[in-house]
């Protein structure tokens, strides 16, 4: 795992929106925020706390819906149990109960309704501090691997200032699926200059092949932005058209390209992917879950 550069963390606080509805995860999210479902034994959201730790960040600001206390309270303190575990010699689980807690400084923003990504976003303003120039946001239903491409990110913003997003190259017959940047190279081959974006297009109209992933370091500007937007598709407040309007206006914005994997959590089999690859490689349940697949293909 990479860190940040002690004395520069170019942000302290990370924003994790997950205030959605969950739909694609329906019955469970009747009950269950999908952020707390876990890969192998742990939660996709301490996934990506741990992420936004290892970048320097200070504060974890989580922004939640009424009624969805358990994605906070997996962060709390939790002595009782640690206490009960270490009472039956259950070291290992005490570290493993203690690990969410001791990470990072969580704090929950509401969003009353889920009125959209970019409104989600709006929300942890008051949360931020006036002398933060940039805050970074994760998906938590996004997991960007190897990690450590905030820290990229926030040499590409040292750079060329404004805000950073980051990007996969997929290939073009998938590329319907994405959100999809328009780009100009710069001298670096993994660093672009954003000009546009497009959602889902076709593949011989997509403007290239470098897909949004769910990382942002966004310039504090960007709020400015979230206040003069109109609601876009499904009536909601879209992050993309805050950026495309900072665009337009001159704002600098450029994508890393990550070499590197991805597990999108926020549906069933992107989960069961993700959870599969993160057992294959557990030494306790990767063997037996290797030969148990083979022999079910085979079967
Ligand atoms: P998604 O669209 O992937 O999540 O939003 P969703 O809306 O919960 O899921 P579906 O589409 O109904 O299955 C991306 C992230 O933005 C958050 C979600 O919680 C998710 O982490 N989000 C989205 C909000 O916090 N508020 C919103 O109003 C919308």
């Amino acid at each position: 795992m990479s860190e940040a550069a002690p004395g520069k963390s170019p942000f302290r606080s990370a924003v994790v929106p997950a205030a959605g509805l969950g739909t694609r995860f329906l019955p469970t999210t009747k009950a269950v925020p999908k952020e707390l479902l876990p890969v192998v034994d742990t939660p996709g959201i301490e996934l990506v706390a741990a992420e936004a730790a290892d970048a320097g960040a200070e504060q974890l600001l989580i922004v939640s819906s009424p009624g969805k206390d358990a994605v906070a309270a997996y962060f709390a303190d939790s002595s009782e149990l640690e206490k009960e575990l270490a009472a039956r010699g259950k070291q290992d689980l005490v570290a493993k109960v203690r690990r969410a807690h001791e990470l990072i400084d969580v704090r929950t923003v509401t969003q009353d309704e889920p009125r959209g990504l970019g409104h989600a976003v709006g929300c942890a303003r008051a949360a931020i501090g006036p002398d933060e120039q940039a805050f970074a946001v994760l998906l938590p239903d996004d997991l960007v691997l190897p990690t450590g491409v905030l820290n990229r990110m926030a040499e590409v913003r040292d750079r060329h200032g404004g805000s950073v997003l980051c990007a996969f190259d997929v290939p073009r017959e998938e590329i319907s699926a994405y959100g999809v940047f328009e780009v100009e190279d710069t001298d670096d081959e993994d660093v672009k200059r954003v000009h546009g974006m497009v959602e889902k297009p076709a593949p011989d109209e997509a403007p290239s092949t470098f897909a949004a992933a769910g990382r942002y370091l966004l310039d504090r500007a960007v709020f400015d932005a979230l206040d003069r937007i109109e609601p876009g598709a499904g009536g909601e407040l879209q992050l993309t058209d805050a950026i495309a309007l900072m665009i337009r206006e001159g704002h600098p914005v450029h994508v890393v390209v990550h070499r590197g994997g991805r597990h999108d959590l926020g549906n069933p089999a992107g989960y069961i992917r993700a959870v599969v690859d993160f057992a294959l490689d557990d030494p306790e349940i990767g063997p037996d879950l290797r030969a148990w697949l083979a022999a079910r293909l085979n079967g």
